[in-house]
């Protein structure tokens, strides 16, 4: 096994700071905006391992059944050929729906380096030490930090082809705008012939979509409460949390499915030394889930310079992974 793990490319101290302008930016911002990259602390991790979990969650699951019903088809649209290449997974997580993936190119014998990305370096060492016991023979290379530096690192690490996995619907969190400078930015960064499978939830009916992230158990609202509980214990701040409520929208005309948190009293938060004033019922623009069409998708991958090779759905037909190449 050959484990490279890489040092942090930013320091610990850069990554607080950043951490902190954002947050004092977007809370001095009107309306107020928090960005939800900054769910997933430790608790956040454990957080969302509980959303996926909730039967009323049903991306995780829908995902899962393409990778682990359909991995040859998978392979097949990602994988022409038999050449060597490098699998680059953006925001990987627990990897658990690409492990399905892993293992049959392994079974297959075909010769890959798996990189996983994450700005987590816990949820990394994690996956790290799993796929070492489950997947002994796989060559992988952790790469901690922002993507697109990683995505650099990784060409600067091998000139193999690359295949980029972007997976779980992550791509919601960004507004439509941001999604497409995104799919940009990836496009430049890759080379010719590189592909990208791209994973969306589709728009479906209203109802199925607004309860998977409006339970009753209140574990969405502990995920973004726990974004100011995050900020208490790392930039010193006094956000006194049960003054603020979890509040949810889908809107099924543009697809957007978003959460705020309301401030239930006029109060003033302290962020070190820094004061922040909210009026009653002020909100914070908390997260984007954003909500496709297959059309939505084909556009976007199409504006940002990619030719559709193809697509696969679930069972249910409620998400759908699409895979691209670079022109
Ligand atoms: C991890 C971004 C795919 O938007 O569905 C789950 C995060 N937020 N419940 C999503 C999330 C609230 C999730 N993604």
């Amino acid at each position: 096994m050959n484990i490279q793990l890489d040092p942090q490319s930013k320091t610990e101290k850069n990554a607080v700071d950043h951490f902190r302008s954002d947050v004092l930016n977007g809370l001095q911002n009107t309306p107020k905006k928090l960005s939800s990259k900054y769910f997933y602390d430790k608790i956040g991790d454990h957080l969302f391992q509980e959303i996926m979990a909730m039967p009323s969650y049903y991306l995780t699951r829908c995902e899962l059944d393409i990778f682990k019903n359909k991995t040859d088809k998978l392979i097949d649209l990602l994988i022409p050929g038999n050449e060597s290449f490098d699998l680059i997974e953006l925001g990987a997580g627990d990897a658990i729906k690409s492990t399905y993936l892993l293992e049959q190119l392994i079974r297959k014998g075909i010769d890959f380096t798996y990189m996983p990305i994450d700005i987590s370096g816990n949820i990394l060492s994690i996956l790290h030490k799993k796929l070492s016991n489950q997947l002994p023979k796989m060559k992988i290379t952790c790469l901690e930090g922002d993507y697109f530096e990683m995505l650099q690192k990784a060409a600067s690490l091998s000139d193999r082809r690359k295949v980029v996995l972007f997976l779980g619907s992550n791509i919601g969190n960004m507004t439509p705008e941001e999604a497409e400078d995104f799919c940009l930015h990836l496009n430049s960064n890759l080379s010719t012939k590189d592909r990208v499978l791209v994973g969306f939830d589709l728009k479906k009916n209203p109802h199925i979509i607004l309860e998977a992230y409006n339970d009753k158990e209140g574990i969405t609202a502990s995920f973004n409460l726990n974004l100011l509980t995050r900020i208490n214990n790392e930039l010193g701040g006094n956000f006194d949390v049960k003054q603020f409520q979890h509040y949810q929208t889908y809107d099924p005309v543009t697809g957007a499915c978003r959460s705020f948190l309301i401030s239930l009293i006029s109060q003033d938060v302290m962020i070190d030394n820094t004061k922040i004033s909210f009026e009653e019922n002020e909100l914070i623009d908390m997260e984007i889930s954003q909500k496709f069409s297959p059309e939505n998708i084909r556009e976007l991958g199409e504006k940002s310079g990619f030719t559709i090779t193809g697509e696969i759905k679930d069972a249910k037909k409620w998400f759908l992974d699409s895979i691209w190449q670079v022109k």
